[in-house]
């Protein structure tokens, strides 16, 4: 039950104190399993590209709240968000069918580890994603800071079908079109879109191709070297565990925000 009533907005019941209710600007289905959504900003947020914030819908005395990554930089006007659609999904099921004008609610505070001030300096970064695990670094590769500390950047992506690539092809397309980082994207940025039900340029999961040596091959760039690669991850647990394990092999240490390392990963957000 989406609980949407005859005349076509959410129900309403009053905001919880201290969170803020924002109106839903833009909604787009990607597939039966994946939409984006946009909605307006509260003027006092701030956040780092790269956090999460909880977000929840005004359709119960007490909201249920789920971690959502922020997909776009932090000085966007808006707020963008990336989801699955779990049919039974607590939250999911429900806010697979806002509408524009819709109301989310979100919580003031944002928080997370992967962002640029988690990671050492280095030469190259690299953001591994599976699925909706891609959201965060719509963020991070959108910013700036990200191209003045880095000058190779790499996205990976990897997702079962085609259809599942398309939000993070987007993306890089925006990304290079950005008229704030799409002349320093034009030479840093490099972009790998695998799958692994359904073939497309390059099948497989991006574990396998890293460890046999595709990745490096197609991007002429030397095996992960813990002195000039630094690395982002997001997407599923087995995903986060299989990166972490060949991380770690290679001499990596992961990273916090009291204490910057190598690598970081998005616990909090298992998508
Ligand atoms: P696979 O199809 O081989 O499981 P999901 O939709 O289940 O979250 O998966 C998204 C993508 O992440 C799929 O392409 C999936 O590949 C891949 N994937 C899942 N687990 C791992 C893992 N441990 N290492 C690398 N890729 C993974």
């Amino acid at each position: 039950m989406s609980g949407r009533p005859a005349d076509g907005t959410a129900p309403q019941y009053p905001t919880p104190k201290g969170v803020f209710c924002e109106t839903v600007t833009y909604v787009k289905h990607y597939t039966e399993r994946l939409f984006a959504f946009r909605i307006t900003r509260p003027t006092s947020f701030r956040f780092r590209s790269g956090e999460f914030v909880m977000i929840g819908l005004p359709n119960a005395e007490r909201p249920i709240y789920r971690a959502y990554s922020i997909a776009c930089p932090n000085w966007d006007e808006e707020l963008e968000f990336y989801s699955i659609k779990v049919p039974d999904g607590p939250l999911t099921q429900h806010l697979q069918k806002i509408i524009v004008g819709d109301r989310i609610l979100m919580r003031p505070k944002p928080t997370g580890t992967l962002v640029n001030d988690a990671l050492l300096a280095g030469q190259r970064l690299w953001l591994f994603a599976t699925g909706t695990g891609i959201a965060p670094f719509a963020s991070i590769l959108r910013d700036p800071e990200t191209y003045e500390k880095f000058s190779t950047v790499i996205l990976t992506h990897t997702c079962r079908e085609v259809a599942e690539l398309q939000y993070g092809a987007e993306l890089v397309a925006m990304t290079s079109a950005d008229p704030l980082v799409g002349e320093e994207a034009a030479s840093a940025l490099k972009y790998v879109a695998t799958t692994t039900q359904e073939s497309s340029a390059l099948m497989g999961r991006i574990t396998d191709l890293l460890q046999d040596g595709t990745v490096m091959t197609m991007l002429d760039l030397p095996a992960l070297d813990p002195s000039q690669d630094r690395c982002m991850i997001c997407g599923s647990m087995g995903f986060l565990q299989d990166i972490k394990a060949i991380l770690d092999k290679a001499g990596f240490t992961e990273g916090s925000n009291s204490a910057p390392g190598d690598y970081v990963i998005e616990r909090a957000f298992v998508g």
